[in-house]
């Protein structure tokens, strides 16, 4: 028996037995908070099998967290590939709201322990992949899928490594991300006469300007974007090579070198808004697109989020890499995976299909603010910001993200992240530099 009609029978049966309770006075009370809930599941389990009944049966979950901001609009649009090629196979949208998918991740992680998994979720390429999903057993190997799509062929050569643990590959990149962008209104730099800054140097004596003529120098939201701000400043006090070695224990977290990138990191926040803690990274954004503050520094899908405010490139909004970190790409990739025990398996594997087809890719980057994982896409469709990033992430120095998943895993992310928390609210370096140690050494490669 079909598992939707046997949940549908089964409530029924509880609902019968629900109501036939309800005669014995004992039952009187509860009788119908059980009926009402009884009803309820009843009544959904009810419209899903409904539901595959007219798609002819099969649905597939997909789980992100890609929910407004430029970043559904992505989403929408490899959905309508995926239904043309699948039209009796239901897409189950089950994104959950919350950049960097601080909540979804959550949601995800209660669901994997309680046996629930959807059948595909978003995942980043790296250490979150490697060091979360497949260390904790929760998702497939894919290389069967890699052989009959031909995926190696177009596939970056330097990405596989990454979603790849003793030869079975775990996931289909749909994108690569740039992390260290700095957005700026080209139109309060121009007015306050401030060069676009390359250097952490010229960047301090820029907002020292703005800050003087009474401008917002730096637009900054919740937690998750600070430490985005953090790896950037990291990379461009550092340079790439000590940046790496940060996360392969070559770099000494108690050195001077990481204490002066610390404290440059403490001065760039000065120059931060003060209600940092509640805005979005789309409400940071926006206070540079209005005019309301100079920089941002976020992730290219910022770009999305722009574009779909309808405003213009290098008009409305311009782009440099974040101070010190020009000639290096700080790059990030999501990508979807296949749960163990997936609910629908052969609809996830028609859902994967689309997101690492060329048509799929084609018509989720260009809207998303990101550049094809696929290395054959068709560089016309996309806009100036983009065609810029894929220059750059193919002449480029790479390196990897921290906040979305390349370079550490999840445990040792999670150390950063209360480090960082109480950074933000003591100001005291000495303590954060201590905590990182501490860090690197319970959850890092410094153990
Ligand atoms: C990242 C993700 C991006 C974008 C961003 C903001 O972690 O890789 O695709 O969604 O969060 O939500």
């Amino acid at each position: 028996m079909n598992k939707k009609l046997f949940t549908l029978l089964s409530l029924l049966a509880v609902m019968s037995l629900a109501l036939a309770a309800c005669g014995t006075p004992a039952a009187t009370e509860a009788a119908p908070q059980a009926t009402e809930a009884a009803t309820e599941a009843a009544t959904e389990a009810a419209t899903e099998a409904a539901t595959e009944a007219a798609t002819g049966g099969d649905s597939v979950e997909v789980f992100s967290w890609w929910t407004g901001g430029g970043e559904a609009a992505g989403l929408d649009a490899m959905i309508v590939v995926f239904n043309g090629a699948n039209p009796d196979i239901e897409f189950v949208n089950s994104a959950v709201a919350g950049g960097a998918g601080t909540n979804a991740r959550a949601v995800l992680a209660t669901r994997l322990q309680a046996g629930d998994p959807p059948d595909s979720w978003q995942g980043h390429a790296g250490q979150e992949l490697i060091g979360t999903y497949v260390a904790g057993g929760q998702i497939q190997p894919l290389n069967d899928l890699y052989e009959a799509e031909g995926w190696l062929e177009v596939m970056p050569e330097t990405l596989i490594p990454l979603i790849s643990q003793d030869g079975n590959i775990y996931s289909v990149p749909v994108n690569i991300h740039r992390a260290n962008v700095l957005w700026y209104n080209p139109a309060v730099l121009e007015a306050n006469g401030v060069a676009v800054p390359t250097t952490m140097d010229e960047w301090f004596a820029a907002m020292d300007t703005l800050q003087a003529a009474g401008v917002q120098p730096l637009a900054l939201g919740e937690q998750w974007t600070k430490m985005h701000l953090l790896e950037t400043v990291l990379l461009g006090s550092l340079g790439s090579d000590a940046y790496n070695g940060l996360w392969d224990g070559s770099t000494d977290w108690n050195s001077p070198e990481v204490k002066a990138a610390l404290d440059n990191f403490a001065k760039v926040l000065t120059y931060a808004n003060a209600d940092s803690a509640s805005l979005s990274w789309q409400d940071a954004a926006q206070l540079v697109i209005n005019g309301d503050a100079a920089f941002n520094v976020m992730g290219d899908w910022a770009e999305g989020y722009f574009r779909e405010l309808g405003k213009t490139p290098m008009t409305d909004y311009g782009w440099a890499p974040t101070p010190g970190s020009v000639g290096v790409f700080q790059f990030l990739s999501d990508s979807f995976v296949l749960a163990v025990g997936a609910p629908h398996p052969d609809a996830a594997a028609a859902w994967l299909k689309t997101a690492g087809s060329k048509e799929g890719q084609e018509a989720f980057n260009p809207v998303k603010g990101s550049i094809c994982a696929r290395t054959d896409c068709d560089k016309s469709l996309f806009g100036e910001y983009l065609q810029s990033a894929m220059d750059d992430w193919s002449s480029n120095i790479v390196v990897g993200s921290l906040t979305h998943g390349v370079v550490a895993n999840d445990s040792w992310k999670t150390e950063i992240d209360t480090a960082l928390g109480l950074f933000v609210a003591d100001s005291n370096v000495e303590n954060f530099q201590a905590a990182l140690v501490a860090a690197c050494a319970s959850s890092g490669p410094c153990k």
